[in-house]
Parts: structure tokens; sequence; C-alpha cells
């Protein structure tokens, strides 16, 4: 007997209704399931197929070129302990503790440059106390370049993670080419926020110079904050405000971010939000084995994020 027309239309409305909500939260966990699988994925980028080597960029530095031609490179860093004591004022535990960080990633930082034929330099004594310590770099770096062709600006919160990839070649992959008198002055990588100041290059020249002056003296970007002291905001304010000419011959900007600023990826709101919205920038930025360097921006306790770093790559 044929079922009544009512019975047709609603039962499979019913039933489909009551299929809702295990669906969904079926779908959900399959959802977070995944995304909880992409901090391995991620991390296996570069044996999945991504180009982050410098060599596949631009044919690299011949060596046999003699040590004459090398630029000379200085690897400038600095972290200031005071930073993470600052942020806990008032009571509770730094929020974003830089303290350690140095005395972690040195030897990490020494040894390469020692193994390249860089200079490292802490540049702790030129900290201006009037500023967040971030804005300091600007100084650190200013007061160096006119004693090498190159400066190379670390964050205190990063570790060579790769040390048989020599500056040389990351500057070629971003240049295009090996004269390094034809080469833009500034060298930054971009991530989700546009140009980061953790990590950068600097080449001697006038323009460098002038550039640095102007950053330092945008005093009104200094902010007090535990997360964000300005000085990244001003570098950004002043490469966008560039005439497009002046940006294209001085600004060279690295085709991906992992090429030498790699992030850590882990599963958190804000990484999910952006690993969905920004899928190609956190695929370009996201640290994985055999990238040069890992930088641990955003996190807490980078002491010893930077330790369990270390030890990752001594087992490598
Ligand atoms: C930066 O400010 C100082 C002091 O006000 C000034 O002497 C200098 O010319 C400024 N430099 C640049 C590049 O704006
Ligand atoms: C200083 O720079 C570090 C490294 O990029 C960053 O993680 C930290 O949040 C910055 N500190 C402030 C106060 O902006």
């Amino acid at each position: 007997m044929p079922p009544r027309p009512s019975d047709r239309w609603h039962r499979p409305r019913h039933r489909n209704r009551r299929l809702w909500i295990p669906l969904l939260i079926s779908g959900f966990v399959v959802a977070l399931a995944s995304l909880e699988s992409s901090a391995p994925v991620l991390r296996r980028a570069n044996a999945l197929g991504r180009r982050c080597s410098p060599d596949h960029f631009a044919s690299p530095a011949s060596s046999s070129g003699g040590d004459i031609l090398r630029p000379r490179i200085a690897i400038v860093s600095f972290s200031d302990d005071r930073e993470g004591l600052a942020a806990s004022r008032g009571g509770g535990r730094p929020r974003r503790s830089f303290r350690g960080v140095m005395e972690t990633v040195e030897g990490n930082k020494r040894a390469y440059a020692a193994g390249m034929g860089y200079d490292f330099i802490d540049a702790k004594g030129l900290v201006d106390r009037s500023r967040p310590p971030n804005w300091s770099k600007i100084l650190a770096v200013r007061s160096h370049l006119p004693y090498y062709d190159w400066v190379f600006w670390n964050d205190a919160d990063t570790v060579v993670m790769n040390p048989a990839i020599e500056l040389e070649n990351i500057l070629i992959a971003v240049i295009g080419h090996s004269d390094f008198h034809a080469s833009p002055d500034l060298v930054v990588t971009e991530d989700f926020n546009g140009v980061n100041s953790g990590v950068f290059f600097v080449r001697r020249s006038a323009w460098s110079e002038s550039f640095l002056d102007t950053w330092w003296n945008l005093t009104s970007f200094i902010r007090f904050d535990s997360t964000k002291s300005g000085d990244n905001a001003a570098m950004e304010h002043l490469i966008g405000r560039l005439p497009p000419e002046e940006s294209r011959v001085h600004v060279g900007v690295a085709p991906m971010q992992c090429l030498f600023n790699s992030y850590p990826w882990f599963p958190t709101w804000k990484s999910v939000y952006r690993l969905i919205f920004s899928p190609w920038t956190t695929w370009q930025g996201a640290y994985s084995d055999g990238d040069f360097m890992v930088h641990l921006a955003g996190l807490d306790d980078k002491r010893r994020w930077a330790a369990k770093f270390l030890q990752q790559m001594r087992t490598i």
C-alpha cells in the first residue's frame, strides 16, 4: 500500500533533522583532527615539495671565486632581559619572556658565524633605555654598518636550524644575481602582518644609513605594550611610504618567508584561523625541517622553545 503523501514528505524531513546534530558534531571532530594533523604536515612542507632552499631561486655563489670577493657580513643581535621583567610588573609571571634566550642561542649563532667566516656581535651595550628594547636594533645595526658590507639583524629569539646554508646564497636568492653592488639595500621577509622587522639584511650604503635614521626618528610609533613596541609598525610604515621606484630599487622582499625567517606552527585559534583564511602565507612561512632559521615570534617562554629547537637541530 503506498504511503500517504504526508508520510512521504514528513518522515524523511523529520529524520534529517535528527541527523543534523550528529553530522555537525562529527564534521567538527573531523575538522579538528585534520587541523591537529596539519602541524606535522607543515613541518614536512619541504619534503612535500615546498621550495625554500636558496638554490631553488638563483644559482648559488661559487665558492671558487675566492675570499676576496666575499662580502664582509656581521650577524648582529641582542636580548634585553628587562623586557620580560617590564611585562611582569604588576605581578604575575612575565608574559613574553626573553630571559635566558641569548645565552641559549648564542653558541648556535657563534658556531654558525665562525664556520662561515662571518662576525657575530652581541650589541647589548647599545640599548637605549628610553624606548622599548626592540627599538635599539636600529642603533645596533646602524653602529656596525660602517664596518661591514652587510649586517644581518637577528632578534634574539631565532635559531640557525640549517647551518649549511650561506647568507650570500640567501641574498642571491632574493636579489636574483650575485652582484652585491647592484643590490637592494634592505632585504626583508613578509608574514601575515606585512614586513617583519625581526630578521633582515641591511647593505652598507648612504640609502641604508638614511633609512635607519629615519626609522629611528619615527618616535610617534613607540608603544609600551607587552607585545607591541612599535618598531615593526614604523618599519612597515616607512617602506609603505616609499615611492614605487625607490622601493623597487632599494627594498628586496624574499619570495618565500621560509628563506630566512620561518615561524613554528602550532594549532592555536589564531594559527588555525590564518591557515583557513591565508593558507598560502601559512604554507610559505611555517617552519619545516631544512629551513635556514626558525623565529619564535609570538611565543612565550622563549628560552624553553629555543632550547627545544636547538635539541632538535642536533638530532636532524
Ligand atoms: C632624525 O632626528 C634628528 C634629531 O631630531 C635630526 O638631527 C636628524 O636629521 C633626523 N634624521 C633623519 C634622517 O630624519
Ligand atoms: C620584540 O621582538 C620580539 C621578536 O620579534 C617579539 O616577539 C616581541 O614581541 C617584541 N617585543 C615587543 C615588546 O614588541
